[in-house]
């Protein structure tokens, strides 16, 4: 765990993000092409959510798998209605699709992997979760 380096993806800014968003979220890069263990496929790693926390509806085009590990957060897929997400549920992101997590009383701890190549400065905001219109 030590050697774990929490960062946040550098587009995620004051001007595109809700400030408790920036405030409650990180990442840790395990595998990947900027991450401990270098390879281009899978890019892996933890993400943390703190309580009380949104990581707003967003798409990329690499399909991602996530491995929920904490109890209590909520997942929405595409445009559909927030449903819990228990430790241990696997969540598949197709390629595009929108996908948010938020999280209440309880911090949410996760295994995100892309699956296939790509760059996580292409990921985009939803027209819906626009942070400049929801701020
Ligand atoms: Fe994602």
């Amino acid at each position: 765990m030590h050697r774990l380096r929490w960062s946040q993806n550098p587009n995620y800014t004051e001007h595109n993000s809700k400030a408790s968003f920036l405030a409650g979220y990180a990442y840790a890069g395990l595998s990947g092409p900027d991450a401990p263990l270098l390879c281009a496929v899978p890019r892996g790693g933890l993400v943390l959510l703190g309580p009380d926390v949104e990581y707003p509806s967003h798409h990329h085009q690499p399909k991602e798998v996530y491995l929920v590990l904490t109890p209590g957060a909520q997942w929405c897929l595409d445009e559909g209605d927030w449903f819990d997400v228990a430790a241990g549920d696997l969540i598949f992101h197709d390629s595009w699709q929108m996908h948010a997590m938020r999280t209440r009383e309880h911090p949410l701890l996760a295994f995100a992997g892309w699956i296939e190549a790509g760059d996580r400065r292409a990921i985009g905001w939803s027209a819906k979760a626009d942070p400049q219109t929801t701020r």
